[in-house]
């Protein structure tokens, strides 16, 4: 069975009650319930941390062994040389997610140090890019 991570970072253990108009209603526990239901044939895990290096220290764990990781590395994104470098380091692929467009939003929200070393980009389409995600893994 391959096996597959979601790593989310900061403030993404807020969904659900963070900025609804941006982010929606539901917490990520309810609809990485759903994911699971909907991807069957995979092994599918979730870690989030508003930590920094716990978010590295979980990129390099699952990074010589996994079959892809799917990546929000929130705000840490915009700011973050050690979780891109960590993507660098990795054999795992990485697809970046955003559940915002982050690119019609403030400038500062435009830069991203993940996206240079993922495989690839998806974002805007709400908890649903997550599943985008999975699917440009597997199918
Ligand atoms: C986000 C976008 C980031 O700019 C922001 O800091 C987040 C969430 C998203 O999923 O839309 O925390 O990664």
């Amino acid at each position: 069975m391959n096996k597959f991570i979601v790593i989310n970072g900061p403030n993404l253990n807020l969904l659900g009650k963070r900025e609804p108009e941006i982010y929606g209603n539901k917490t990520f526990e309810d609809y990485f319930k759903e994911l699971k239901f909907k991807f069957p044939d995979i092994s599918l895990e979730y870690f989030q941390s508003n930590i920094e290096g716990e978010l590295i220290d979980k990129i390099q764990e699952v990074g010589f062994s996994y079959d892809g990781i799917i990546l929000n590395a929130a705000a840490y994104t915009h700011t973050s040389v050690g979780i891109g470098d960590a993507i660098k380091a990795i054999e795992t692929p990485v697809v970046e997610v955003h559940i915002s467009n982050t690119f019609s939003r403030e400038e500062f929200r435009h830069k991203s140090y993940i996206s240079p070393n993922a495989k690839g980009v998806i974002l805007g389409f709400g908890l649903k890019s997550y599943e985008l995600a999975i699917k440009s893994f597997i199918q």
